[in-house]
């Protein structure tokens, strides 16, 4: 079959010939459509993710759209290994395929899986977010961040408060549902501050992070307080991408003196059944057309030209 092909942790996968996969008694062939580039499987692909294979021959992808040998149209997900969803067939467990509702196509549906899965499982499975709770969502300007703006909203956050570095990307944000909008790009100590008073006024129960760095230690220094008598409000603080910075100083006071609850969301920390059915609730919502994502497609055989992503939105290679 043709596939695309990671040789070099240093260069794109290439589009070659690969051998045919095998299904195992509790596994399926899923003939493939459409299978998207996140972040992640770029970083896999790069040797840089912490679920990275260590070694090389093998195809990317974690995630698509493809039709079973019954012809049912499915979304799948974690293909076994040297196998990856970047090819004409893969195989995966029978488990981790669930039915596409009517109304989706195969390019958004492949494309709104994994960015969109971010905040639903950080919300649902980690946060146990409840409908009127209040959201921040930090760096939210990536096709991640966005359709974090959406699911907030769409699964019934009070307020939506969001932030980037890009002010033009960052105004973008209030047609999409954003109540709050803060700019990162200006000195830390007016961020911290900046932070401060928007989590007090408008009552941040939830931050979604997508960015690590220097903008998660001016909220985690914004939410350190100095002890008024009372217990300071919970605020949950869900790890979901590090893009600006992979560790942070982290002062041991920040915890004593506030409400601040750490956790991260994604492979690890939630289940694969769980991820998926994130996965698969959203794609119902999107079918009704409560969520909106852009995208560009290219050929599979296109794979090491497009390697670096779409110039806007989600770049999804088709089969
Ligand atoms: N844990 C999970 O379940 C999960 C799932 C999906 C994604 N993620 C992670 O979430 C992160 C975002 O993914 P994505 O799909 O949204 O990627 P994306 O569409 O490529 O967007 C990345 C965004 O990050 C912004 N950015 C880059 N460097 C920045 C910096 N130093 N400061 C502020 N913003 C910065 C960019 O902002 P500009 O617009 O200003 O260029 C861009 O909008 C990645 O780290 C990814 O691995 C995690």
């Amino acid at each position: 079959m043709k596939a695309a092909i990671v040789h070099d942790f240093d260069a794109p996968p290439r589009y070659g010939d690969f051998a045919d996969p095998i299904a195992a008694a509790d596994e399926t062939l899923v003939q493939v459509r459409a299978a998207a580039l996140s972040q992640l499987v770029r970083a896999q692909a790069a040797g840089k993710h912490y679920s990275s294979s260590k070694t090389v021959s093998w195809v990317p992808g974690v995630d698509g759209v493809g039709h079973l040998p019954d012809g049912r149209r499915v979304y799948f997900a974690f293909p076994r290994s040297p196998y990856g969803a970047m090819a004409q067939t893969t195989v995966v467990q029978r488990r981790y395929c669930v039915a596409l509702p009517d109304g989706l196509d195969d390019v958004r549906a492949a494309a709104l899986g994994n960015p969109g899965m971010s905040s639903w499982a950080a919300l649902t499975h980690r946060a146990h977010f409840q409908p009127g709770e209040n959201v921040l969502i930090n760096g939210a300007t990536g096709v991640s961040g966005r359709l974090a703006v959406q699911i907030a909203r769409y699964l019934g956050a009070g307020k939506v408060l969001a932030t980037g570095r890009n002010a033009q990307s960052v105004e973008g944000l209030k047609a999409l549902g954003a109540d709050v909008l803060i700019p990162l790009d200006v000195p830390a100590g007016y961020l911290a501050e900046t932070f401060r008073h928007a989590i007090r006024e408008h009552r941040v129960n939830v931050i979604l992070d997508y960015l690590w760095g220097p903008s998660a230690e001016s909220l985690i220094h914004a939410v350190s307080v100095h002890g008024a008598g009372e217990a300071e409000p919970r605020i949950r603080f869900v790890q979901i991408g590090s893009i600006s910075g992979q560790s942070i100083a982290f002062p041991a006071a920040a915890l004593r003196s506030s409400g601040l609850e750490m956790m991260g969301s994604g492979l690890g920390s939630v289940s694969n059944l769980d991820l998926l059915g994130s996965i698969a609730s959203l794609l119902k919502a999107a079918a009704t057309g409560a969520l909106s994502i852009e995208t560009e497609t290219a050929p599979l055989a296109e794979v090491a030209a497009v390697w670096q992503g779409a110039a806007v939105g989600r770049l999804v290679l088709t089969m």
